[in-house]
């Protein structure tokens, strides 16, 4: 428990630190993620469901996870996943990138944009 809070912690340091120490909870953070599990899942190597496999999101451009078949607007939105375009984009996907397909409600609630960016940074590893 206490090393997830370190590597959650030093994932976002530098970027947002003030947020990370405000928001970044691990335990209470996967359940924010639930909304997104019926879509995504986020196991090393697992298969893609309707959305790509979030594993190693963090840090990746936007449209290259292994194997998935991504819309031509996220290939081509130029963007790399970080705390600032993954606040954007789940707070409004398509305003954020006109043309994906992710079709998720809006997420305008800061705590649960915290907690849910939080845990994507606990999605790490080879
Ligand atoms: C209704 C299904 C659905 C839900 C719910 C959903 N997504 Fe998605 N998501 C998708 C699809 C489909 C794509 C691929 C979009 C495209 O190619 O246009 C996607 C793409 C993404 C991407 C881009 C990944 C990449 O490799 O570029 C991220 C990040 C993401 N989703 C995060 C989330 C998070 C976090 C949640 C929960 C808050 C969520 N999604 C909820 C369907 C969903």
């Amino acid at each position: 428990m206490r090393l997830l809070v370190l590597l959650c912690l030093t994932a976002l340091a530098g970027t947002a630190l003030a947020e990370a120490s405000a928001g970044c909870d691990p335990d209470g953070d996967s359940k924010a993620f639930n909304r997104c599990r019926v879509c995504h899942a986020s196991a090393p190597g697992a298969a893609d469901l309707s959305g790509p496999n979030l594993w190693n999101v963090v840090g990746r451009d936007a449209g290259t996870g292994p194997r998935y078949r991504y819309s031509t607007a996220v290939v081509e939105s130029g963007l790399t996943w970080n705390e600032q375009s993954l606040r954007e984009y789940l707070a409004n996907p398509s305003l954020t990138i006109p043309g994906t397909r992710m079709a998720s409600a809006p997420i305008s609630d800061p705590d649960t944009l915290d907690a849910i960016i939080c845990h994507l940074h606990t999605l790490q590893g080879d």
